[in-house]
């Protein structure tokens, strides 16, 4: 017999994908290492899969059937070129190619336009849900043609996590959309992650609530609006005691994050797409600043002149750090769909951003009730300015505004850093204002370079003399 899909690359997301693959009915899996140990002890480990194991790449080739379909889960990057060209040599039109790996979404452009040059389908494929989801169900982001996306929908449809009886696996548009939006999806949840740590550090620091408290707080929080994998997970990690030192483990990990690039990405495009992803730029440099381990070792006692935040009512001051999370978590997806929307316009992709927050209701890291909500609010009106103006979203913010802001500026009397909070409410502020010191910046630009204004008045561009006698001329339109 022969395999109907592949996967190369058996490290511990592709092994645990090819044992999800091989546990579903109808499916026949070949794998394929670069060393052969590791395939021998998955097939070892794992007699059940009833795996066929490739000791090279002709073999691989060789074992599946025809359109023939391989994952590739090698670590992006150069080793990902490699494999694509061993199969590309061996490949027929017709046979598709699937990089699974988080990839960046221009090299996935790239490599689909050489792939399917020779008529072989390329799909760049985001895969979100770490090793556990690979195993038990991921969400699912393949790009590509519409073409691959027949032979290989179905299969992508019998791993997926299941939501709602809804498998989290779309056709998210043509060549790198897939991968664009996994990286907008890990862009969201290094915001979502960054809140809840800030969130986390006032409770624990204004509220002087424990580790193991803030867990219990957390727990409860998962029972409403907040309810999300990444607010489960936090209360576990602060649950956890250190067996070495009997100290809450959280206390004795080394506070600098790391990051592999995702996040970083998605911050570089949107500055490219000039399209405001504050929140989680935020969360970016947070970690950036947090890694500055020199620079913080450096520091000698810089005053902080702060205030003590004096909380009378502890009730209330959970709700308002719950409510000033929730609005600030709206505006991190708000700012992330809308990163989307602007690079479906820049590379003609047709996403649907409905589809796209169901798909990521499941098995994904940042999986959550609240994308239900966002699925009805783009169901209600695909073409919805911003998540915002949602009426749902409306209200949650309305029921939340005064308790953000209230944090915010609490934690800022306090010394407390909020980056995420308070440039969430920024933005919330500056999207709501009838008028912004824009207009100030503009006249700033034409002082020193000319770069003309338009008025609110009338139409045209202007200019005004500022080194002569400032009066204003109106600049000819431009002739090409
Ligand atoms: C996922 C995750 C995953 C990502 C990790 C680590 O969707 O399963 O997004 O793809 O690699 O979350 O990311 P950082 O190391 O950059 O935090």
């Amino acid at each position: 017999t022969k395999a109907n899909i592949g996967v190369v690359g058996l490290a511990v997301m592709g092994s645990n994908l090819a044992r999800n693959l091989a546990s579903r009915e109808g499916n026949t899996v070949a794998v394929y290492n670069r060393s052969y140990e590791r395939t021998e002890l998955l097939i070892t480990e794992h007699p059940e899969a009833g795996f066929i194991a490739a000791a090279d790449i002709d073999a691989f080739v060789a074992s599946l059937a025809k359109p023939r379909t391989a994952i590739i889960m090698v670590q992006a990057g150069k080793g990902t070129d490699a494999v694509i060209s061993q199969l590309t040599e061996r490949f027929e039109p017709g046979d598709i190619i699937v990089d699974g790996g988080n990839a960046l979404f221009t090299d996935t452009i790239r490599r689909e336009k050489e792939v399917s040059a020779k008529g072989i389908n390329f799909v760049g494929a985001g895969i979100s849900g770490g090793e556990e989801g690979a195993l038990k169900g991921p969400s699912i982001m393949p790009g590509g043609s519409a073409e691959a996306y027949k032979t290989l929908g179905p299969i992508l449809a019998s791993i997926a996590a299941i939501a709602e009886g809804e498998p989290c696996v779309t056709h998210v548009g043509t060549d790198g959309a897939g991968h664009f939006v996994k990286m907008i999806h890990n862009g969201i949840e290094y915001a979502d992650m960054q809140l809840i740590a800030e969130a986390y550090d006032i409770l624990r620091h204004a509220g002087g609530y424990s580790p193991a408290e803030i867990a219990e707080i957390f727990e409860e929080w998962n029972k409403g609006d907040l309810e999300s994998f990444l607010i489960e997970i936090t209360a576990e990690v602060l649950k956890q005691v250190d067996a070495k030192t009997g100290k809450p483990l959280v206390d004795v990990i080394l506070d600098q994050a790391g990051s592999k690039g995702t996040g970083v990405w998605t911050v570089q495009t949107a500055l490219n797409l000039g399209t405001p992803v504050s929140g989680i730029a935020e969360a970016v440099f947070a970690r950036s600043l947090s890694s500055q381990a020199s620079q913080r070792a450096a520091v000698d006692g810089l005053p902080a002149d702060a205030t003590k935040w004096s909380v009378s009512d502890k009730a209330a001051f959970v709700e308002d750090v719950r409510r000033a999370l929730y609005a600030s978590k709206l505006v991190a997806y708000s700012q992330g769909f809308d990163a989307i929307r602007a690079g479906a316009k820049e590379y003609n992709w047709n996403i649907n951003l409905g589809a796209v927050s169901k798909i990521w209701r499941g098995g994904c890291i940042i999986r959550a009730q609240f994308l239900n909500r966002i699925a009805d609010a783009y169901d209600k009106n695909a073409n919805l300015e911003s998540l915002i103006f949602d009426p749902f979203f409306k209200q949650a913010v309305a029921t939340s505004v005064s308790s953000w802001r209230q944090v915010v500026a609490n934690a800022s009397l306090a010394g407390i850093p909020v980056p995420a909070f308070a440039s969430s409410l920024s933005y919330y502020d500056g999207l709501r204002s009838p008028r912004l010191s824009a207009a100030l910046v503009q006249g700033q630009r034409d002082f020193f370079g000319a770069h003309t204004y338009k008025r609110v008045d009338m139409e045209g561009t202007f200019h005004t003399l500022w080194s002569g006698d400032r009066s204003e001329v109106e600049q000819a339109p431009s002739t090409h």
